[in-house]
């Protein structure tokens, strides 16, 4: 185990989980690693939540306030939120453990541009931030450290925070090192200046972590697999939303508007991004690049079908079986992958600059194509807005894409209005469901939602749509984008009452 730990003075700080869990202390802010199931600590949290309901059964108060990349994995999320330790979350949460507390009204929950962590953090109003702890797959002599399967906000914290406490987990592959990407050159305004990256393969930084080893106060050793969902095989329903999409692609490349490579590809998400990029490797797209998010398995699928040149995200999501695959040959991934920090993967001006096809799941559009990515009714959070926001108004082309209907069609994903919304229509160029595609580039309102109705609604809510469009149009009190104020959530109230939209 020590030749994952060159430092000698680091080795001398090696302890146990409980004894570095018990260096955080009721009411600190605490920024941990992990990007979903990625990366995250595995012990400290666990001995952390541990620490917490004993604290709770001797009735004496105990909460902290986490910062992390995205969504991490249930001995971070689930185990702190189990045991009511977190007071405060940001920026991204997909535990269903923490979600029902978030729901409940029992956390605080800041819900954020995953691009805008690191700048916000700088900036300084979020507050102080009093420990790091941040899991590696080694250190090096010199101290530096060798990031894990995920870079998140791991610089952030490591420069921010007061004292670190570092993970070495040994299950993480050794042959990770030398595939990330870590840029030092993010000062805040007026000392920015551009992002030397104009190609998805260009490598502007360095391959491990700075680190103050003064900073170090703990280092404890690890042998713990990240744990990310399996994806759930594509249905139907995301076989034909892929078919849809390629069938866009393909007429876009036919009239000149995408070189036949693509441009860099963004895929969100969930189960519907992850069929769509399996979809993807029967098609005649080859040469693809991926500036990214996430590294899922529809990603290791198109590299290991010769599809996919290179991609560069912050983190893999990979499920079970696919990061065996990849731990199995990663020497051979290696060269064609490139980890960097989510401030860089999700950056603005990269995006804009590199053109990317962004392609993001939804909860809700509306007919005008308002996307709600977020609450469920209006006020439910799912998971949250992640970096769907950074990739959509940035894009070179935005695709939302959803099954037409959700809980076995008592819910209609297509409505007279959003609920809640996350991205304007104006960052929403490209609608699809399983019922088609609505190319609304160009569109006004009114053309934008009778092709929305036309093609993207399921058959059994069509009709109800239409008929309330009609109605808008007579009704209204403007006709620029027509509306019923009292009709226009109704559907979704239906649904709070009766348990569906359709009755
Ligand atoms: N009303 C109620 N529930 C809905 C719904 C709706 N209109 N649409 C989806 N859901 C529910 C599904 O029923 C499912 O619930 P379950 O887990 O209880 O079965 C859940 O949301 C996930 O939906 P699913 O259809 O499996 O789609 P998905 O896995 O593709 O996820 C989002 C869809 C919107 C939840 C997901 O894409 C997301 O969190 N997006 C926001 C963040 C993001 O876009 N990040 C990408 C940045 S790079």
């Amino acid at each position: 185990m020590t030749s994952r730990i060159a430092s000698e003075s680091l080795r001398a700080k090696i302890m146990n989980a409980q004894d570095a869990a018990a260096l955080i202390t009721n009411g600190m802010t605490v920024g941990m690693s992990g990007f979903t199931g990625s990366g995250y600590p595995k012990a400290v949290p666990l001995a952390l939540a541990a620490g917490i309901e004993a604290e709770h059964a001797a009735e004496r108060p105990f909460q902290i306030r986490v910062w992390t990349g995205a969504s991490t994995g249930p001995e971070l999320d689930g185990a702190l939120a189990k045991a009511d330790g977190i007071e405060f979350r940001l920026p991204y949460n997909s535990d269903p453990i923490a979600r029902e507390k978030i729901n409940s009204g029992r956390m605080d929950y800041f819900d954020m541009h995953l691009s805008q962590v690191a700048p916000m953090a700088w900036q300084g109003f979020l507050g102080p931030l009093d420990v790091a702890v941040v899991e590696v797959s080694g250190i090096r002599a010199d101290g530096s450290l060798i990031p894990s399967s995920s870079v998140g906000n791991n610089k952030t914290w490591l420069d921010r925070a007061s004292k670190v406490i570092v993970e070495v987990n040994r299950w993480q592959n050794a042959a990770l090192e030398g595939m990330h990407d870590i840029y030092y050159g993010t000062a805040l305004p007026p000392s920015r200046v551009p992002i030397p990256l104009t190609r998805s393969d260009d490598r502007i930084g360095e391959p491990c972590f700075r680190c103050d080893p003064n900073k170090i106060v703990a280092v404890v050793e690890t042998d713990t697999p990240d744990r990310n969902l399996p994806f759930t095989p594509p249905d139907d329903a995301a076989r034909a939303i892929a078919g849809h999409i390629l069938e866009f692609l393909r007429h876009e490349v036919a009239v000149g508007r995408l070189p036949a490579a693509l441009l860099p590809i963004q895929s969100g998400v969930g189960n519907i991004a992850n069929a769509v990029l399996t979809g993807l490797v029967d098609s005649p797209f080859h040469d693809l690049t991926a500036y990214t998010e996430v590294i899922q398995d529809g990603m290791l699928d198109l590299l290991d079908a010769g599809r996919l040149r290179m991609a560069s995200a912050t983190a893999f999501s990979l499920s079970p079986e696919a990061a065996a695959r990849l731990n199995a040959d990663m020497g051979r991934y290696r060269d064609r992958m490139i980890l960097r920090p989510q401030e860089i993967s999700n950056h603005p001006e990269l995006i804009r600059r590199l053109g990317c096809i962004a392609m993001n799941g939804l909860i809700e559009a509306d007919i005008y194509g308002a996307v709600n990515s977020t609450h469920v009714m209006g006020s439910r959070i799912q998971n949250g807005i992640g970096g769907s926001g950074d990739f959509a108004r940035n894009a070179y082309i935005s695709i939302f894409m959803t099954p037409s209907t959700a809980k076995g069609g008592k819910i209609s994903a297509i409505v007279p209005q959003a609920s809640h919304v996350d991205h304007i229509s104006q960052d929403v160029q490209v609608l699809v469901t399983e019922q088609g595609l609505a190319d609304l580039r160009g569109l006004s309102p009114k053309q934008r939602a009778a092709l929305i109705i036309k093609n993207c609604a399921h058959p059994d809510y069509r009709p109800m749509l239409a008929d309330y469009f009609a109605r808008a149009r007579v009704g209204s009190y403007g006709q620029q984008s027509p509306s019923l104020p009292a009709e226009a959530l109704s559907w979704h109230q239906r649904f709070m009452e009766t348990g569906s939209m359709l009755s």
